[in-house]
């Protein structure tokens, strides 16, 4: 250990250690990892199971094109055969359609019950009456306007004819000649118009119906034919003054509050404008709002062209004669190739599970950062000479790895197991978008790690996050998506949340999976990502610069508030400050405030004068001096400032340990954390090692050991890998960082019986309490502080505890606190004690004992009437002696050492005892007890009345 030949640790030398450390620390935490990783495997196989169900659902014959065995090349023997022909209505869609069958073109005729009829809102009274809703024989209105009433009229006489001229035998060819209609709800394509099969009637618009107006003819559908009812339906032809009048017909008709009495349907309405002979104009109102019967807004084909037809129709007829048709003979789809009926769950859960996934590594990284800091192992590694930059880059690094690890088994596993999600979208893609991601999502980490000191809360607003971010996106954000009418910026503006970005650019995924599994195709490439729906670029841009933006506030936010250096939200403006004063000794700037005039002792102002000596002096063997340091917490809330240390001057040479005795809340604490750097001292300053504290902190921890007054320790790791640790983060390699915690290890008596590989979790309360003494003196640091490093000691371990502070004190400087006299007076070169924010007395146990407990204590017990001759006994002895204690009977005194001989004391007792009972007496020289009392309620005192 007296190896003093390194230097301050390297930055690689921090980082190797601290990530030897983290390393370490995962080993012991696979538990948790496999845990970790075991989510998203099985939330990948629970959606290859739904998967799977789904698939064989789809896969039974009645959703796949139909088959049939036919002899198709005569030889008897019959082959597969698969198609429209073979298939009913269910397997239709799935089949290759070459020549795709040839519909009659069909009107969207209103249900008899919502056809416009007369009712209270609306005042025409040319509509039907109310009561033919009961029959079901409601005619279907038609409006017409225009500028010209006459030719109206006429048009609308052409529209329908009211000859009946079909009947039972007549087939669906023939019934084209007629102007058909369907209530039922047109498809997405046309392959299959349900009008032929869904069992509605199929209606004749007729100008004028007869009675048995109602036939069937059979329809062939796909494999089959289908008997349908063809029913008479009357158009009804209504003239309105205007197209504002037909408007309000219209608007006054819809459907109003939920009374569905109240629906008032047209078929269509027509405005001639100004239509004439030569000029044929006019505009169309037609239904467009289609909802198929599941509620979806699943857009199907309009029956529109018929209701044009019908009208050119119309106006061919008044220019040429009634002879004169133009026909619509059918419609007919594209053909189409076979498809298979496909559903991805992965791209239609993708989203909202992957979210989850991936946002759980957030609480993760969080609270393993607000561990180090909760545990205040942060500082710690920082008072040891941990630099922030290497902090910085092997966490960051570290988490970034185990990012990358679990998300690369993610998508390898939904890969291997072929969720579409991964194998469709390209991988480069995901591969740059989950990198940008998990970084974002690290710097985030950090920042929010400043803002928590628990990590339970902060893992608990973490997890709040993971759920609430994955639902707010799939049952909130994602409707913003896909409602096309909501304003794309304020999209952009919920992408900002690096949540929704996240879900944005799975959603986009899937969306892509999702059709490419449907249709057959490729997922996401590079190109697609400049379609206008495509919202990736956008999510890319987004997150890279919000990346590098929370990296740098991370960074900032932690030198500010949480790295406990104390830096003021200006930090970086002090660099610039620091190089002008770089001289180390300022000794010429602190002329002033030496004005006031303490009641200091005269002990303690030597050891001012002393310290003004050394600051003067460039070169000291002195390894800590403070010059006048202050702290005052301002005061809160009306109470007064409170002064923690009032003015310390302190000078320790190389090889001295110095005690630190006080009451409780005397301000050794404040005074240790100034040293240390965890607090700015108000005033004054201190020098380690010839360093300013103010400016140098950083270089002072490389040679600095704390011992705090709470073990900081990791709980996973055993008391070697401490050693090692902190060992390397002082730079010891090899061999002589091996011996050096062997040694330690020894010198603490955690060496043997396996104690040195045990995790520090499971160390009693005194083997911590070693173990931080240990790592305190470990890589030979010049400046030791040690926080009562005896507490909770059994007395064989504080003797072995004392004999290592002993030897270590050899070669550096030691600050010790310690309520224990005994301790103090066998470690200690020095003493101070320290009340009230200021020292008291200063000086070597002995000397001290010398100046202030410079008289033996005589203590003796009588009857009470006796208790006047005791006192004149001890006036007798010592004309300056005094009465400290006075209890019924018992009393002590004080007596002045150079005046009384003990042999006189002896005969003066022996005198008395002739004369009076004397139950008990005793004679005492004054301990250090008595003196650090006396001196602590004397200074108290001092202060209440000042
Ligand atoms: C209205 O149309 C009829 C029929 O074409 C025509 O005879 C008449 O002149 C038109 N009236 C006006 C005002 O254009
Ligand atoms: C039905 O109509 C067909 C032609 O459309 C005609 O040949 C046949 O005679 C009609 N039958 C009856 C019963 O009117
Ligand atoms: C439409 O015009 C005719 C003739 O000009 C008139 O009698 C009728 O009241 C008008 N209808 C409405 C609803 O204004
Ligand atoms: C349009 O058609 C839908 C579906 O049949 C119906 O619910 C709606 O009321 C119709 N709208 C009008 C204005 O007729
Ligand atoms: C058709 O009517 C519209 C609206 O009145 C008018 O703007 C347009 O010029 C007309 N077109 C012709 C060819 O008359």
């Amino acid at each position: 250990m007296a190896d003093t030949s390194h230097g301050p640790a390297s930055f690689w030398t921090q980082a190797d250690a601290l990530l030897r450390k983290n390393l370490t620390f995962q080993k012991r935490n696979i538990k948790t990892n496999i845990r970790l990783i075991a989510f998203p495997f099985v939330l990948c196989l629970l959606l290859v199971l739904i998967q799977a169900l789904v698939n064989h659902e789809l896969d039974k014959p009645e959703n796949k094109c139909g088959c049939s065995c036919v002899d198709t090349n005569g030889d008897g023997k019959c082959e597969k055969v698969c198609g429209l022909e073979f298939s009913d209505f269910d397997q239709a869609p799935t089949c290759p359609i070459t020549s795709p069958p040839e519909w009659p073109p069909l009107l969207q005729i209103p249900n008899p019950d919502q056809r416009a009829v007369i009712s209270d809102i609306i005042p025409y009274k040319d509509l039907p009456n109310e009561s033919c809703k009961k029959t079901g024989s409601c005619p279907v209105t038609l409006l017409l306007t225009g500028n010209n009433k006459s030719l109206g009229g006429i048009l609308a006489g052409n529209m329908f004819t009211s000859s009946f001229i079909l009947n039972s035998s007549s087939t669906l060819d023939e019934l084209t000649n007629s102007v058909l209609g369907s209530e039922s709800m047109p498809q997405q394509n046309n392959f299959l118009d349900p009008a032929f099969y869904s069992g509605l009637p199929i209606y004749n618009v007729q100008r004028q119906c007869t009675q048995n107006s109602t036939f069937s003819v059979q329809v062939p559908v796909a494999s089959t034919e289908v008997q349908e009812e063809v029913r008479c339906v009357q158009a009804l032809n209504l003239w309105r003054n205007s197209s504002a009048e037909v408007n309000n017909q219209l608007y006054k008709g819809y459907r109003k509050g939920n009374s569905e009495r109240k629906i008032n349907e047209i078929l269509a309405a027509y405005d001639f404008l100004n239509s004439n002979q030569n000029n044929f104009n006019m505009s169309i109102w037609y239904n467009s709002t289609f909802k198929n019967d599941s509620g979806n807004t699943a857009i199907g084909l309009l029956r529109v062209p018929r209701s044009v037809n019908l009208v050119s129709n119309a106006y061919l007829q008044f220019l040429k004669g009634p002879g004169t048709k133009m026909l619509f003979d059918f419609v007919k789809e594209m053909p189409k190739p076979g498809t298979e009926t496909r559903l991805d769950f992965s791209s239609l859960l993708g989203p909202l599970f992957f979210s989850w996934v991936i946002i759980q590594l957030f609480p993760v990284v969080l609270a393993s950062l607000v561990y180090e800091k909760q545990q205040r192992l942060r500082i710690m590694m920082k008072m040891h000479g941990l630099g922030d930059g290497p902090y910085w880059m092997i966490s960051y690094a570290y988490f970034f790895t185990i990012s990358s690890i679990y998300m690369l088994c993610f998508v390898a596993f939904g890969s291997a197991i072929g969720l579409k999600f991964f194998t469709l979208n390209d991988y480069s893609i995901q591969f740059v978008f989950y990198f940008i991601y998990i970084n974002l999502q690290i710097a985030l980490a950090f920042l929010a790690a400043a803002f928590f000191s628990n990590v339970k809360t902060a893992t608990v607003v973490g997890y709040i996050c993971v759920f609430g971010t994955g639902l707010l996106g799939g049952f909130l954000f994602e409707f913003f998506v896909e409602d096309t009418s909501f304003p794309r910026g304020w999209i952009i503006v919920f992408e900002l949340y690096p949540g929704f970005s996240l879900h944005r650019g799975l959603y986009e995924f899937a969306q892509y999976s999702f059709t490419g599994d449907y249709l057959g195709t490729d997922g996401m490439r590079w190109r697609d990502l400049n379609d206008s729906k495509n919202g990736m670029k956008e999510v890319l841009i987004i997150m890279t610069v919000e990346w590098l933006l929370v990296l740098f506030v991370a960074y900032y936010v932690d030198q500010v508030v949480a790295s406990g250096s104390g830096k003021s939200p200006l930090f970086f403006l002090q660099r610039f400050k620091k190089k002008r004063s770089s001289f180390r000794m300022p000794s010429l700037q602190r002329q002033e405030s030496k004005a006031f005039v303490q009641t200091d002792k005269p002990d303690v102002c030597q050891e001012r004068e002393k310290v003004e000596q050394l600051l003067l002096e460039s070169n000291t063997s002195h390894s800590i001096i403070c010059d006048d340091l202050k702290k005052v917490y301002p005061g809160r809330d009306g109470n007064p400032s409170k002064f923690a240390v009032r003015g310390l001057s302190l000078a320790l040479p190389r090889g001295e340990c110095f005690g630190m005795l006080g009451p409780n809340g005397a301000g050794k604490t404040s005074f240790i954390s100034m040293m240390i750097g965890l607090t700015k001292p108000t005033s004054g300053t201190a020098f380690i090692q010839g360093l300013d504290i103010q400016t140098y902190m950083d270089e002072i921890y490389t040679s600095m050991g704390v011992c705090p007054q709470h073990d900081l320790l990791w709980d996973t790791l055993t008391g070697r890998e401490h050693l090692l640790f902190y060992g390397r983060l002082k730079n010891l390699k090899g061999h002589s960082l091996t011996k050096a915690v062997e040694e330690s290890l020894k010198g603490v008596n955690l060496f043997h019986g396996g104690v040195a590989d045990k995790q520090a979790g499971k160390y009693s309360g005194g083997m911590k309490r070693r173990l931080s003494v240990a790592i305190s003196l470990i890589g030979d640091p010049k400046v030791v502080y040690m926080d009562e490093p005896s507490t909770g000691l059994d007395p064989a371990s504080r003797n072995s505890l004392w004999n290592v502070v002993k030897r270590a004190k050899q070669d550096r400087a030691i600050i010790l606190t310690t309520h224990s006299m005994e301790e103090a007076e066998i470690l200690c070169d020095r003493l101070g004690i320290f009340v009230d924010g200021s020292l008291q007395c200063i000086g070597n146990p002995k000397e001290l004992k010398g100046r202030y407990g410079g008289s033996y204590v005589f203590t003796m017990t009588t009857s009470a009437n006796h208790e006047e001759d005791v006192v004149n006994l001890v006036k007798g002895l010592s004309a300056n002696a005094n009465k400290i204690y006075h209890l019924s009977g018992t009393q002590k005194f004080e007596l002045p050492k150079h005046e009384v001989r003990i042999a006189d004391v002896f005969q003066a007792v022996e005198n008395a005892k002739s004369r009076f009972t004397v139950f008990a007496w005793g004679l005492a020289d004054t301990t250090l007890e008595d003196v650090f009392i006396k001196v602590a309620r004397g200074a108290q005192a001092f202060n209440i009345l000042s």
